[in-house]
């Protein structure tokens, strides 16, 4: 398995690739990829070849949906006129630098949230979880109208069910974002990735893939493009806030998946549960700032590589969980380097591969997901060529990671409090379950 140290770099790419991506406007452009964030972190360079099939492009009329104009694999390609309406949303590069972050206070306000959520829940109209690990969708909660009490409980919730995720958000502009994630903490100010072009919102992270994005699914492994934001910080976040403004209608992809750490750690065997919890790892944000710079574009704070606990403890739940990052970990720190490789392939498999600890949401427009870094890995998708995707991402400090050996686990309280039976571990039989 590919680490992210094999990623293949720009400047190996063979020319007729470069070409091939890199030309805009007749001039040619270094291509960019993605560095463990979401698809779209530049605008596109690549223009389709003329002989490629086009989109559906009419909007289906009939009052019983696209039945009667279904196509197989193609959706509505939305048509943008010149006013579009998120403009000052748009992705730029600001040349500034910013000092190393220095300590900030966090104190998580999830510690003082209903255990039933029942302010969070007192008006609204659905909630149901994805599926008993990890994620939860509400209806009928507005997010820029929430009381103090309904924001103690939306961080219990985030940090209880990894992610939360909220339908059609309208009156939840990019300032209500801003003040919903300071409400618990200071805003993550990322240093390589776009800012919107209005000025003032340096610490939201744009992602923007346009029309004609060219397919970069080869450039990384799958494993790769899983992790947790910005890990390598020394309090990186909990609470992360995305909201998409525009995006592929059903059907046309672009989903994200989360993958629960908490459920991650509960598969272990009690053995590997104790061996990992003596471990830290390096989380490093080298990468991505070569990346930066390979693209000629500025890295604005001077990269950092943090040494975490392989296990760590969550204040809200006090539940143990793994805190590895598939996009961001180079390193087990006080092993040979055999054993670290391995066990880095190890844990990417358990991250990526079980889909016991995943859940997938497919966006819509105005959808809102709110996850909690500290227990959740999460990876977007790629393949929703030619539509535009364009999403606004606000990520709050929390506290240095730690490990409190006496915390317990989701799954042991799961157990203790609702009977849910426990995983068997033993894996020591042999069983053949295809059929
Ligand atoms: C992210 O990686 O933070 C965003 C994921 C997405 O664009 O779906």
């Amino acid at each position: 398995m590919l680490k992210a140290s094999h990623l293949i770099s720009i400047s190996s790419l063979p020319s007729w690739l470069l070409s091939v991506f890199g030309t805009v406007l007749g001039k040619s452009q270094p291509i960019s990829y993605p560095i463990a964030m979401a698809p779209g972190l530049v605008e596109p360079q690549f223009r389709p070849p003329h002989n490629s099939t086009p989109a559906q492009t009419t909007k289906p009329s009939s009052t019983f949906g696209n039945v009667h104009n279904y196509l197989p694999g193609r959706t509505v390609v939305e048509q943008y006129d010149e006013t579009y309406e998120y403009e000052q949303l748009r992705p730029r590069f600001p040349d500034v630098q910013w000092p190393p972050y220095e300590t900030v206070p966090y104190v998580d306000k999830g510690q003082l949230g209903d255990p039933n959520f029942k302010h969070l829940l007192a008006h609204a109209t659905d909630v149901f979880d994805y599926n008993p690990k990890i994620g939860t969708e509400i209806h009928g909660v507005d997010l820029a109208n929430l009381t103090d009490l309904q924001k103690n409980d939306l961080a219990r919730l985030i940090a209880t069910r990894g992610v939360v995720f909220f339908r059609d958000q309208k009156n939840l502009g990019i300032d209500e974002q801003r003040k919903l994630s300071q409400y618990f903490g200071s805003l993550h100010k990322h240093a390589t990735t776009a800012v919107p072009q209005r000025e003032g919102l340096e610490d939201v992270h744009v992602i923007y893939t346009g029309e004609n994005s060219p397919d970069m699914r080869a450039l990384f492994t799958p494993t790769f493009l899983w992790h947790s934001d910005v890990t390598y910080e020394v309090q990186p976040p909990s609470y992360t806030c995305l909201k998409v403004l525009t995006g592929p209608p059903r059907g046309g992809g672009g989903d994200t998946l989360w993958s629960s750490q908490y459920a991650a750690y509960d598969m272990l065997s009690a053995p590997m549960q104790h061996y990992l919890s003596s471990l830290t790892a390096l989380h490093s944000a080298d990468l991505q700032a070569q990346g930066s710079r390979e693209l000629q574009r500025p890295v604005r704070r001077a990269p950092v590589t943090t040494a975490h606990p392989l296990v760590r403890t969550n204040p809200v739940t006090g539940w143990k969980s793994l805190f590895f990052n598939p996009g961001f970990v180079t390193k087990i720190v006080g092993v040979p380097k055999t054993e670290s490789d391995a066990v880095i392939a190890f844990l990417n498999e358990v991250v990526a591969t079980s889909p016991e600890l995943h859940a997938r949401f497919q966006w819509r427009q105005g959808d809102v997901a709110f996850w909690d870094n500290r227990c959740t890995n999460h990876s977007a998708t790629y393949g929703f060529a030619p539509h535009r995707r364009h999403a606004v991402r606000t990520a709050v400090q929390a506290e240095k990671p730690y490990l409190d050996p006496g915390s317990t686990s989701q799954e042991a309280e799961l157990s203790a409090r609702h009977g849910v039976p426990k995983a068997s571990k033993d894996g020591s039989g042999i069983v053949n379950y295809n059929d």
